[in-house]
């Protein structure tokens, strides 16, 4: 089965052909990924009627980008993917509407996924494909959720955020640092050299860290940095960085290992744009027990793109008519 793939459930505008490989994993044959970051970075965050208007004019060149670089024509594909939810409005319609009119002209199935368990999926796209049961922790911009999934279909939700998303406190805490959007790669980077030197990092409090559950906590963290930053700190800015980017990686590492833990799973599966992070990367290896076979996708099928919409749309073939599918931004995991 050869999939067309779009996602444009952010700033992100994606399109991507994958095909399932003789492992039973997918193989990517094209990506092609147009970003409004630079757009965003000037205002510090996104402004959802600015992303949208620029996913309009990139996608009918990023589909057809995607289609040419993968070498194969219309009549070659066997099903249209998208992205019905969640994010924003305006965006998930320009990719909706792109992938309807599509599987009404070429005549092909059309089949809707849901963006959060789309990014645990960049894991399948992977010679060796993840074996059940699997223990997922989705942190992104917007979410932070842990899983147990038993099978493809039968998927358990263990716990998440109660109020700001993992990715949400890189972005706020680097605003308040002065350090740019987006926060994440700002904070990781700032953070290096003192990481490096081994320093002591338990300054910020680790909010519900001992909760007993699977839920997280991070807007806490915010308010401690903002009163820090305030009291003119003793920490250098980067020194700074370092002791936000670990309270946040501990407590995932804490719940994802206590997961593991308590469930006992074959794979451990990391997703979404906050996979990207180096420390949280090291941590999740050194930390998960070796009985427990873990999965990280590489640094580029971390962030949103349509490959990893693709590989979730073929072990989820949710067809639905181009008449039926509608925006989905409220969707949660499960
Ligand atoms: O999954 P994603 O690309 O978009 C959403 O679905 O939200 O995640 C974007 C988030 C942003 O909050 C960004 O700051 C964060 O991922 N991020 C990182 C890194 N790269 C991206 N956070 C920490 N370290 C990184 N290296
Ligand atoms: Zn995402």
């Amino acid at each position: 089965m050869r999939i067309l793939a779009i996602e444009t459930s952010c700033d992100e505008t994606s399109a991507s052909v994958v095909q399932e490989n003789l492992t039973g994993g997918i193989d990517v044959c094209s990506i092609i990924i147009a970003t409004s970051l630079k757009l965003h970075a000037s205002t510090g965050g996104i402004i959802p009627e600015r992303a949208a208007r620029a996913q309009i004019e990139y996608i009918i060149p990023v589909i057809d980008k995607a289609l040419t670089e993968s070498g194969f024509d219309k009549t070659e594909i066997d099903a249209i993917a998208v992205t019905h939810g969640p994010g924003l409005i305006g965006s998930l319609l320009v990719g909706i509407e792109a992938a309807r009119t599509l599987s009404f002209l070429w005549q092909k199935p059309l089949i809707k996924v849901n963006h959060l368990l789309g990014h645990l999926y960049a894991n399948f796209i992977a010679a060796q494909v993840p074996q059940f049961p699997a223990i997922g922790l989705v942190v992104s911009g917007g979410h932070t959720d842990l899983i147990y999934m038993k099978s493809h279909n039968q998927i358990k939700y263990l716990g998440g955020t109660r109020d700001d998303a993992a990715g949400e406190a890189f972005d706020k805490t680097a605003r308040l640092l002065g350090l740019g959007y987006p926060g994440g790669p700002m904070i990781s980077k700032a953070s290096k050299e003192i990481v490096e030197k081994g320093t002591q990092l338990k300054y910020f409090p680790r909010p519900m860290r001992e909760s007993g559950d699977y839920d997280f906590s991070f807007s806490g963290l915010k308010t401690a940095v903002l009163r820090e930053v305030k009291a003119n700190s003793k920490f250098t800015k980067n020194e700074m960085a370092a002791q936000i980017q670990e309270a946040i990686v501990d407590v995932l590492v804490y719940k994802a290992d206590k997961a593991c833990i308590e469930y006992m799973p074959k794979s451990f599966l990391l997703a979404g744009g906050v996979a990207a992070n180096e420390r949280l990367r090291d941590k999740i290896n050194q930390k998960i027990s070796k009985s427990v076979k873990i999965y990280i996708p590489p640094v580029n099928l971390c962030t949103d793109n349509a490959a990893y919409i693709g590989a979730c749309a073929y072990y989820h073939p949710e067809i639905i008519d181009w008449t039926d599918l509608t925006p989905n931004p409220e969707l949660t995991i499960v």
